[in-house]
């Protein structure tokens, strides 16, 4: 009941957020396009693919403890803040 909530007001929290387009910058400087294009793989998924694969599906705390976690993600230097911003605009696309 209560992980329903909490996963309702983060769906909400995202449709109202909506993608921002300072997270390309983020994305940018926190060597994250190094490894993801949005539209095509690289050596990581394409972002859009990572959207259609989690789409409606609450993951995005999931996410954000994959990527930081450096066990099934390649460790990165970005803050776990800004990993949460930029898992909240690569699911909203
Ligand atoms: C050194 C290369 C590299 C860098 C840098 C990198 N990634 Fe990744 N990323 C990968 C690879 C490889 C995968 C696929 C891992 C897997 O799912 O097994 C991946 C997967 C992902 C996924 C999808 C995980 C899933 O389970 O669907 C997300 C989201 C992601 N990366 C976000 C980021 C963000 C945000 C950054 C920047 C802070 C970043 N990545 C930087 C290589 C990288």
């Amino acid at each position: 009941m209560r992980t329903a909530v909490v996963a309702g007001l983060l769906v909400a929290g995202l449709v109202l957020a909506g993608p921002v387009s300072a997270s390309a910058d983020l994305a940018k400087s926190s060597g994250c396009l190094k490894c993801h294009d949005i539209e095509k793989k690289k050596m990581g998924p394409g972002f859009k693919d990572v959207a259609a694969a989690h789409k409606g599906k609450s993951d995005e705390a999931a996410l954000v403890a994959k990527v930081t976690g450096g066990k099934d993600h390649p460790p990165i230097k970005a803050s776990e803040a800004d990993v949460k911003t930029l898992v909240k605009w690569v699911l909203a696309m």
